[in-house]
């Protein structure tokens, strides 16, 4: 990677899946920059999740690269591209709903031990045991640590799933609609705890709520029928016309 590079770590090139006749994503770039938010919108069924599918490795591109710090990672599997530093939260919740909220938290955070460590009680992983101490705390998750994930409000469920996706301590999290649902409130405090996570790592979020797009993202990426219909900073690409007609006209 050259220096000019430095500040990105993510590059998406030209990724592309079809589904029979279609082209769910179809020839997408963009870049990621370190520590920003790097927001995909677009209407209903634009693409936005299978992107992340492809860029996690739970789907494989027939055609395109993803890059992480310049290093090729197309179609690894979302264990490999893990590894590499990307965390990953779905539209649906997908957290351990019998295990408690502390342990759901401490399962994630055990990569950070030591291999020879991995199987050994809460008692002697210490790292994981830090970790999911500060993730209580700093998701304000304390109170409910030996609730049973499940058993969480929904707002509760989604800020859970957003803390275990660091408890790995990723370089990218990938974020696909963590408001969705949500109470007005929760999600204003969503937002501040999105923002507050780019002193730790680079987010790429997927949200409808214009409001929240434009008060979070440094950058935004414009997905339409599969394809990027514009990139750039929040201001230029809401007043772009091609994008007012293609989303803000049907929002
Ligand atoms: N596994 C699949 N097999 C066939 N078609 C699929 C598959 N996954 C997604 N699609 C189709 O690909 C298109 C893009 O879907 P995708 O879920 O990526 O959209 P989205 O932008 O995330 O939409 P939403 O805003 O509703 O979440 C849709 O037409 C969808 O029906
Ligand atoms: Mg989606």
């Amino acid at each position: 990677m050259n220096a000019t590079q430095n500040h990105i770590v993510m590059q998406v090139r030209s990724l592309g899946i079809a589904f029979g006749g279609l082209r769910a994503v179809d020839d997408v770039s963009f870049d990621v920059e370190k520590h920003r938010i790097t927001t995909v919108i677009g209407p209903n069924g634009a693409g936005k999740s299978t992107l992340f599918n492809l860029i996690s490795g739970a789907l494989r591109p027939h055609m395109g690269q993803v890059l992480i710090e310049g290093v090729d990672m197309t179609g690894l599997p979302p264990e490999r591209s893990k590894a590499a530093g990307l965390s990953r939260s779905f539209q649906i919740t997908n957290l351990f709903p019998e295990l408690t909220v502390s342990e759901n938290l401490r399962l994630a955070a055990q990569v950070l031990e030591p291999m020879s460590r991995a199987f050994l009680p809460l008692s002697r992983s210490p790292r994981a045991r830090a970790k999911t101490e500060e993730m209580l705390e700093r998701f304000r998750l304390g109170r409910r640590r030996d609730e049973l994930a499940g058993n969480l409000s929904h707002g509760d469920q989604r800020r859970l799933e957003i803390a275990v996706c660091l408890a790995s301590e990723p370089k990218i999290l990938l974020l696909d609609e963590p408001t969705q649902g949500m109470s007005h409130a929760d999600t204003a405090d969503t937002a501040q705890l999105v923002r507050s996570l780019t002193e730790d790592v680079s987010v790429l979020l997927i949200e409808h709520d214009i409001g929240l797009v434009m008060e979070l993202s440094d950058h935004v990426v414009v997905m339409h029928q599969g394809r990027k219909l514009a990139e750039g900073p929040p201001k230029t690409v809401r007043a772009d016309p091609a994008v007012q007609a293609a989303y803000f006209g049907h929002a």
